[in-house]
This record gives C-alpha cells, structure tokens and sequence, in this order.
C-alpha cells in the first residue's frame, strides 16, 4: 500500500541537491501517487490535489488576471457561484452566467477577453447537462479554457478530456465521490498540457492550498471501489428516480437517468450511467421539510457522493449563498430536496421514502 508520508520536510544529500522530495507544500510521495492516479483515471497527463474542492477551483482562477472574462454556467454548486461574485468579481475578475444547456448561449457570451468557460455537468441541484463537445468547440474558438467540474459524474461515468476536442481542466471535489466514505474534504484539478501544468503546479506550491499526506491516502483508498460504488449509486438513483416519477410526477424529478428528462438523449451520449444523485420538487418548504425530517435511512446532511445516503434542502443548505432572486430563476424552489443515493440496499431507500414523503 502507499505509505502516508507525514512529513513536512527531505533530508537533502547537499545545497539544491535532493532526491526529488523538498517540502511538503510542493510535492508530498501520497499526494503525488493520488494526483497520478486521478489523472489516469481521467485520461488526463497531471493532476493537482487541494485542501478542498473550492480551494482548487480558487487555485485554477489564479491563472487570471484582473479584467479576465469568464463564462460560467448560471446553476453551479453554491459555493462556485460565491467564490467567483463575492471573493473573485471583487478582484477584478468578470464573470457572466449563462443557461449552458444551450451551447449557443455560451457562444453569445463571449468576447475578446474570455479566457475561460467554467460548467457543472449534471448540475447541483438540478442536473441540468452541457454539451460537452459542443462547448469544448465554442473555447477553441473563443481561445478559452474550458473547465469542467466532473465531481457528480466522476471519470467513471464522464470524461471531459475524451469529448469533442476535450476540455483543458476537469477538477473535482475529492470530497464527494471519489472518497467515497466522507471522511475528508479535499479537491483535484487534472489537465493534459504540459505547459498549463506548469501553470497550476507554481500555483499549487505558491499558494499552498495543498492537502494533508492523511487525506489524500483516503481518496487514494476510495479510488479502489470507485467503480464497485458508482455501479451501485447509479442502480440506486435510478430506482430511487423512477420510484419518485410514479409517486410525485415525472416532471417534478431531476434524474438524467429517466427517459422523460428533457437531456435523457445527451446524457446517454456523453455519460455512460447516471450516479446517484436525485432531486425532487415536492412543492413547498413545508412538504421539503416534512420529507427531510421523517427520512430516516437517508440522514439530513450536506455534501454527496459518500456510501452512505444522505438528503438536503439546496435552498437552505448548499445553495444558501446564492441570493433567493436567482434561485428563483434558476429553478431552484424551496420544495426541492436533493438525495444523495448511497450502496444501501435499495428496498431500504424506497421504504424509507415511502414512510416520508408527505
Ligand atoms: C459540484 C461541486 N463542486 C464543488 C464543490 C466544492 O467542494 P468542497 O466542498 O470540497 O470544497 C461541491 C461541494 O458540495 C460540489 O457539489
């Protein structure tokens, strides 16, 4: 197995004269075999690990520079949406928030100085989906990266780099899927030119993000059942999907899985299963909050992506920073509760829905 490293520092043979190894906050021997793993499981060539999923995507806007434009996708986890109009609009980074379900969009907002075109695809809470190729080939023209949060699919069900001409950096939050167990909060970023990792690798040790020997070994851990879990999260959350269809209505289920969503056709192109993750639209806060609070099985919990189900209000919880307006216009209501299926046993999940719904 590989060894946790816990150390901060390499003895060194002379000055300037090391064994590949000189401090912890530039290369770390667990960080390095995670960051090589995710790469490859990415098809990517080099992969950079962070303390957390929002500490790699602030590390990947640092390639910017004030008056940078970005395009970005209008429904993304609420923290992206924070980081880029609280902390990084501020800087002098400007960002527009387009419908990326339709590519034309993402077309349209261009303009000379877009250097980048950030998407989630499935979307958190809504798993809305981009056109991957589609969007890839609106960068190269635009001349802009194209970066791809894959922490919903993961690189078991979707690759970016392999659709169209491929995006430029897919990036994670280790702390849902591909740990798997939710003992631990961290990020990854992988890209395929030398020359961009070069980039975010003087980033990644200039800014220090970097996590802990300790937490990388557990998502290099969780990378060993990636596949065995995300069979069985996608079995669940189809299951759990269509069950929810026939007891609430089709359209008030957000499940790329089901064949009345309205992407079913580009999410069986460009994904090869669905995962686990499952919103529904009950219809008000009260009802929300009656299924959450007589859910049992599922626990009432943020995050996502861990063995274990786990339910959540978006628009109290993970999407609480985004402001009511536009989650209103987005979609996301106050009776939407988005599941997290985990590996239980699914008769276990459908009862315990059963018992809950209002
Ligand atoms: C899709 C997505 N991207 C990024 C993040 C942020 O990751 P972290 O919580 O590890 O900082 C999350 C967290 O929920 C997420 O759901």
């Amino acid at each position: 197995m590989t060894p946790v490293y816990l150390t901060s520092t390499y003895v060194q043979e002379a000055p300037a004269t090391h064994k590949g190894y000189e401090y912890s906050r530039g290369t770390n021997p667990t960080r390095e075999a995670l960051e090589r793993n995710i790469a490859v499981l990415e098809n990517g060539r080099h992969g950079f690990a962070f303390a957390s999923g929002m500490a790699c995507l602030d590390s990947i806007m640092k390639l910017f520079q004030s008056g940078d434009h970005i395009v970005c996708g209008e429904n993304v986890y609420g923290g992206t949406f924070r980081l880029f109009d609280r902390v990084l609009r501020p800087m002098g980074l400007e960002f527009t928030y387009v419908d990326t379900r339709d590519p034309q969009r993402v077309a349209d907002a261009c303009r000379a100085r877009t250097v980048a075109i950030v998407v989630e695809t499935p979307t958190n809470p809504l798993m809305r989906l981009t056109d991957l190729a589609a969007v890839a080939d609106i960068a190269r023209r635009a001349g802009a990266l194209l970066i791809v949060d894959n922490t919903f699919a993961t690189p078991f069900f979707q690759r970016p780099f392999e659709l169209g001409s491929g995006a430029d950096i897919v990036f994670h939050s280790t702390t849902k899927y591909l740990n798997g167990h939710s003992d631990m909060v961290g990020g990854i970023a992988v890209v395929r030119d030398d020359g961009l990792a070069e980039r975010l690798a003087y980033i990644q040790n200039a800014a220090g993000a970097v996590p802990g020997p300790f937490d990388a070994w557990l998502v290099l851990r969780g990378t060993k059942t990636l596949h065995l879990r995300m069979a069985r999260h996608d079995a669940n959350g189809r299951r759990v999907a269509t069950f929810l269809a026939e007891r609430v209505g089709e359209r008030c289920v957000y499940y790329p899985g089901l064949p009345t969503h309205p992407q079913h056709t580009l999410a069986a192109r460009q994904m090869t299963g669905f995962g686990g993750m499952v919103s529904v639209d009950v219809g008000t806060r009260e009802r929300a909050v009656h299924l959450l609070t007589h859910l049992h099985v599922f626990a009432l919990a943020e995050s996502l992506g861990g063995v274990e189900s786990l339910a959540s209000h978006p628009a109290s919880m993970t999407h609480a920073s985004v402001p009511a307006e536009r989650r209103a216009a987005i979609g996301i209501t106050d009776g939407l509760v988005r599941l997290s299926c985990g590996v239980e046993d699914v008769e276990d999940l459908l009862a315990d829905l059963e018992h809950a719904l209002p």
